[in-house]
């Protein structure tokens, strides 16, 4: 749809507008007294939350791919049926075809102090070539002065699937190097810098010194990311979810990837909430399974 017809049959005037948003691509924005959100339809992708009264909350790169075909580097990636390479083949994209592609608005809404859009990617024939899977794709992101972002997935088949899940927000931080994380402790997880290993978390908070990243699993806690230098916690909490990915490059790991700037590393982490590993989902035919972030500002 073009973007006057998106505004003809879901703008809501001051609430929901679409526009071209970074690359040209179609983007909505949303907005209700508590703040405002940006949603572009390439891979459902939220790229910015901004609650009123407070500074930006999500991080996006400036050297970010805003095309057709290329994920965002930033916001709130949508990674779908398949976490990291853990895809069918050996070219399966990485985290999913969700990020990838084009998805529809379903609906847009404002219900009291809540406005609301919903996306949706049903299975075709580009994405029976990556995976045979046939489902439906529901994200719904819900502004207010937090962002609720969540992820409905429906097996519309006949066989049963199994599926792994992240929405992989990127969250703005002053100095990776001066916050740290709570909400954790005691969980187990998966650390896949250098050699793939288990360890288990201690009760101290999670700090930063290098390169991190860390899939925590059969956890349903919420995580508080403390921010000293911002003078700010970023809340944020999940349904529907078990595994928590914690996620930072470091200046090596920012110098290989093309899409990141080299300095960038010290302003973001990655807080995702995620069904990976353990906590893969199996969906039968007919069923659904629905999994909720809930990112909020003190
Ligand atoms: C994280 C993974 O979720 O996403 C990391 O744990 C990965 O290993 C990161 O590097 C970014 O992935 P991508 O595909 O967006 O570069």
């Amino acid at each position: 749809m073009e973007l006057d017809e998106l505004n003809y049959h879901f703008g809501i005037d001051g609430v929901v507008e679409f526009a071209p948003g970074p690359g040209g691509l179609a983007q909505a924005s949303v907005t209700a007294p508590g703040g405002t959100a940006t949603v572009l339809l390439h891979g459902a992708h939220v790229t910015g939350y901004w609650p009123a009264g407070h500074e930006p909350v999500l991080w996006m790169s400036r050297r970010s791919w805003f095309e057709p075909g290329k994920p965002v580097r930033g916001g709130v990636p949508v990674c779908f049926p398949w976490f990291s390479s853990t895809g069918p083949a050996a070219d399966s994209p990485h985290h999913g075809f969700a990020r990838l592609r084009e998805w529809e608005v379903e609906s847009t809404g404002l219900d009291g102090d809540l406005a609301e859009i919903t996306l949706v990617l049903l299975a075709d024939d580009d994405t029976r070539r990556y995976w045979l899977g046939q489902f439906e794709l529901r994200l719904r992101v819900t502004v207010s002065e937090t962002l609720s972002v969540s992820l409905e997935a429906e097996n519309t088949g006949g066989e049963a699937f199994t599926i792994t899940e992240a929405l992989h927000s990127y969250l703005a931080v002053s100095d990776i190097r001066g916050v740290r994380i709570t909400g954790l402790a005691g969980a187990e997880y998966v650390d896949t810098v250098g050699e793939t290993t288990r360890r288990r978390q201690g009760d101290e908070p999670i700090r930063f010194a290098g390169e991190t990243d860390r899939a925590y699993v059969n956890t349903e806690s919420a995580c508080v990311l403390d921010d000293p230098g911002m003078g700010r916690r970023i809340t944020v909490a999940q349904s529907g979810s078990a595994s928590t990915v914690v996620w930072n490059p470091w200046s090596a790991k920012a110098a290989r990837m093309s899409d990141y700037g080299d300095d960038e590393w010290p302003g973001m982490v990655c807080i995702e909430t995620a069904n990976i590993y353990d906590n893969a989902v199996t969906l039968a035919p007919g069923e659904a399974h629905t999994m909720e972030a809930r990112i909020g500002v003190e």
